[in-house]
Parts: structure tokens; sequence; C-alpha cells
């Protein structure tokens, strides 16, 4: 994970140059690393798309969308236009085999003009069905042959369940290796996630409390405001379980509950999250309905504004079965969690954006206090704030100021904004500048896809079986179904009122 030089001359080929994630994601975080002088000197993009464009069509285009998305602002003329040179446009339909020869060619000449051999990236920001065939286009075209060259980045979903990943899988595995291929999870890019890794195994603090001994329960929130958007078509056949938690929420899971790694070796750390996916507790088909609850939105109100039914959504059927809100309660089976559950819930049209893992510790062994200090009285929980704002704070008892001894709940705070200043690069430029760099520590390993997807396979398949009743079942705005509420009202617990507040501008800028 260190980085100590900038990436050797590299090719960054982006299939899908013309789509969404590129104008919103990719091209911004490259402009940003470009600024902040972290790519080579020879390094050049090459975007494929079918859309006709030229050059200079494409250039601006993608400068609109830095413009409007860069967290350093507006471009100014003179950075802008040296990194567009970098860029250039191939419009071409990306089943033909004469796309590819092209590719061969443009590639060959940077080869030539650099007098040297640069590293080739293939970036698939394309549609999940376009993923077999290009990457067969790039076999047959032999683009991909040389292992220390030529690196693959998929984005997910990869797959739709287990079979399929295991097919997906194979298929790559018969033309890559695996140090090849980055997969993104882009949650693993975003700093304060990274930062579970430092927060937990940079201080000697925190590590030993940090098992069943201390910690009652673990909840992980990642709540949306807004709905699927443009999106309809593909949400309406994924829903949040496969969206959101088989990647993004099992990935948090897995560094809040993994091991310490012996070293910061890609592999060490993926090695160690993967023993959390296969520790977790499998669901047996009738624990489904009291492990995890499914929802759909209804119309409703967010901040004064009227938000439309999921099934009223752009490319949404209008008897949708799809779930856009779950919550499932997981445990892991091992010495340091054994009994200890985590609760995980992920929904759109929620009242806000935030994403937030609470560690909530047990209740002190004996209260010596006498019950009138102790009213306002609550056990220690620990908050990492995801985002919108990215933080970390602590709740502890203190004494109330006066003379008698009252207790309450305190918040011991750090805030990355105030703590380091200026803005934390986006999770898409750590990314990417990992794949430039070679390093997979923050992709996801085939077993690990594959483990995860073990893991809601059971939920999955009893969802599949049986319709839900009585879709839509929450209104947009508010907290999700009722039967979230029951899920974790069982064990005597609730969920935690997340805390951060909503910044308007990052959520739309996050969508693609
Ligand atoms: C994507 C999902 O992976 O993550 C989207 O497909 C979701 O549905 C998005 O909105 C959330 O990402 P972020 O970074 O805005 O929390």
């Amino acid at each position: 994970m260190e980085k100590h030089e900038r990436p050797l001359p590299t090719v960054l080929t982006i299939f899908g140059a013309a789509g969404d994630l590129t104008w919103r994601k990719l091209m911004p975080a490259l402009y940003n690393l470009y600024l902040d002088h972290w790519l080579p000197d020879r390094f050049a993009i090459q975007g494929v798309d079918v859309k006709p464009m030229r050059d200079d069509d494409y250039r601006q285009h993608l400068r609109d969308g830095v413009d409007r998305f860069s967290r350093q602002g507006k471009s100014d003329d003179a950075a802008w236009n040296d990194f567009a040179t970098h860029v250039s446009y191939l419009p071409a339909d990306f089943t033909n085999p004469d796309t590819y020869t092209r590719l061969a060619h443009s590639l060959a000449a940077h080869d030539q003009a650099w007098n040297t051999a640069a590293n080739h990236i293939f970036y698939q920001a394309t549609p999940p069905r376009l993923v077999g065939p290009i990457v067969e286009q790039l076999d047959r075209a032999q683009l991909c042959r040389e292992r220390g060259r030529a690196r693959v980045v998929l984005e997910k979903p990869f797959g739709r369940d287990l079979d399929s990943a295991r097919t997906l899988n194979r298929m790559l595995g018969n033309i890559f290796d695996e140090t090849q291929i980055y997969r993104i999870d882009h949650y693993l890019g975003k700093e304060t996630v990274q930062n579970i890794l430092a927060f937990r195994f940079a201080n000697a603090l925190f590590e030993p409390l940090w098992d069943r001994r201390y910690i009652d329960h673990v909840q992980i929130t990642v709540a949306e405001r807004i709905g699927v958007e443009h999106r309809g078509g593909y949400y309406d056949g994924a829903g949040a379980l496969r969206d959101m938690i088989q990647n993004h929420l099992m990935q948090i899971l897995c560094l809040i509950a993994m091991e310490p790694p012996v070293s910061f070796q890609d592999q060490e750390i993926r090695n160690k999250k993967v023993d959390v996916l296969h520790a977790i507790r499998r669901i047996a088909p009738e624990q489904v309905s009291h492990t995890a609850v499914r929802g759909q939105y209804a119309a409703g109100w967010i901040e004064g504004q009227h938000a439309s039914a999921f099934r009223t959504e752009p490319g949404v059927v209008p008897d949708s079965t799809t779930e856009t809100f779950a919550a499932v309660k997981l445990f892991v089976d091992n010495w340091r969690w054994q009994d200890v559950p985590f609760y995980l819930r992920t929904g759109k049209r929620l009242p806000a954006r935030v994403s937030e893992v609470a560690i909530q510790f047990r209740p002190v062994p004996h209260q010596s206090f006498p019950a009138s200090a102790v009213i306002d009285w609550h056990p220690n929980r620990l908050l990492i704030h995801i985002q919108p704002e990215e933080g970390i704070s602590l709740r502890f008892q203190a004494k109330s100021p006066g003379l008698m001894m009252r207790l309450n709940p305190v918040e011991m705070q750090f805030h990355y904004r105030d703590a380091f200043k200026g803005t934390p690069p986006a999770a898409y430029e750590a990314l990417l500048l990992d794949v430039m760099l070679a390093d997979a520590t923050l992709f996801m390993r085939v077993d690990q896809v594959e483990a995860a997807w073990d893991v809601i396979m059971p939920i999955l398949d009893a969802w599949n079986a049986v319709m839900p009743t009585g879709f839509p079942n929450y209104a947009a705005g508010t907290w999700g179904p009722e039967a979230a509420e029951v899920l974790i009202a069982r064990d005597g617990r609730s969920w935690l009122m997340p805390t951060a507040v909503t910044d308007p501008l990052e959520e739309t800028s996050e969508r693609r």
C-alpha cells in the first residue's frame, strides 16, 4: 500500500468512455491525479465507445464533467489543455475485431514514441453484458498476453449470484492471470474505509477491546437519499442485496472483523478479509425471515421535495418486486466474534445520505454509581463516519459539572477535514493509482467475490422463491420498513440514528 513513486509509462484504455462512470468519476479522478503529479509523464488515455465523436468534442465533454465533479473545482485552461493532450477517443464497436487491431496499432505507436514498453490497462466501464465480449476480443488480439504489462479493471456487478460469478471468474481465469484482474469495489477506495485499518492496527488502544468480551454488537448503515435516478433498468434487475450488501457492506464488515495482518502485502490483507467471509455463519433457509428484511419505497417526501415511488421510476417495471432496502443480521463464527451480531442495512430514498459503522460496547460489568447519578447512562460507542463527513467519534460517560454526582454521555470527535485540512482524494483516485502501481490490496480477489456471494445466496434464494407481499412497504424519506425495526428489536436492540449530515453536492456527484 506504500506509494513511493509515480507509475511507469502507461496507456489506459477505457471501454465505455462516453458513459456516465467515465464522465463523473474516472476522468475527474484522473485529472486530479494529474494535478497532484501522480501520473507519469508518458501517459495516455484512450477512450473507446460506440458514440461517434471527434477527439476535441470528446475532450470538451470530459472537461464539463471535470468542472462539475472534480474535488479540486473547475479546471483551469493551462492545466486542462496540457492534460487533454494525453486523451484521445476511438469511436468503435466493442465486438468488432477491427477495433482491437486499431487499438493494438495505437498501443504500439505509443511504445515507439516513448521508446519503452508501456503498461496497458484496460478499464471496462461498460454494462456487465459487454465484459465477456470485450475480454475475448482483447485475448484474440493478444493484447493481454504479457502478464507484467497488461491489467484489466472490472466494475461490479461480478455476476448476479454465486453460479454466474463463478462462470464469469472462470472465463476471466482462462484469459488472465488473477494478478492481472482488478475488480473494483469503490468503497474500498474511500479514505475512511481505508482508515479502518489504520485505526485498528496502528493504535494499541482499541485492538485489545475489539472482540466479543467488550463489543455488544456492530451496526453498518449505508443510507442513500437518492432513488435509482437513471439506473432503473439496471437496478430493477439487481436490488439492494446484490447492489450494496454483497459488496460494499460486506467489505466494510470484513475490515471491522478481520484479524490483524502480519504485513500490508496485498495478499495478506485479502487473505485476512476472506477468512472473515468464510467464518460468517451460513443462514439456514428457514432462518431467512428472521435474519433478513427487504423493502421497497413508495412515494414520499424528502426535505420538502416529492419523491416518486420506485415502481414509477424510469426503467422500472410497474409491478416490480425488487428491493430498494435490505437489512441483514450476520454472525462471524470465530473466537473473536462468536455471537456478536453484525446488523447491516442499506436503502435508497432514506432521509439522509450517510454511511456509518457503529461499534456498540457492552455496559460496564458492575455499576458502582448511585442510581441518581446514572439516569442518562449509555455504554461506550464508537462511530466510524464514512460519509458525507469523514471521521470517528467515541462516546463515553463524564461527570456533569456541579456538586452532585451525575453522569452524562459526551463525545470525543475526530474530523478528517479539521485534522488534515483539504479534501481527501476521491475513491477512484486511490483505486486508479493503485492499478497503475499494480497494488491489488484494495481490489476484490476471485475468492472474496465468491465467498461474499456464498454468504447471501440463502437470502437471495429465499427471496426469489417467495414474492414479497406488501411492496412498497416504506415511504420515501423514512428509515425503511417496519420489519427492519422488528429485526433488531427482537434482540432487544435498536438501530442507531445516524449522526452525520447530508452534503447535497456530494450526493449528486456520486452517481453513475
Ligand atoms: C454503487 C451502487 O456501487 O454504489 C449504487 O451501484 C449506489 O446503487 C452507490 O448508489 C453508492 O456509492 P456512494 O459512494 O455514493 O456511497
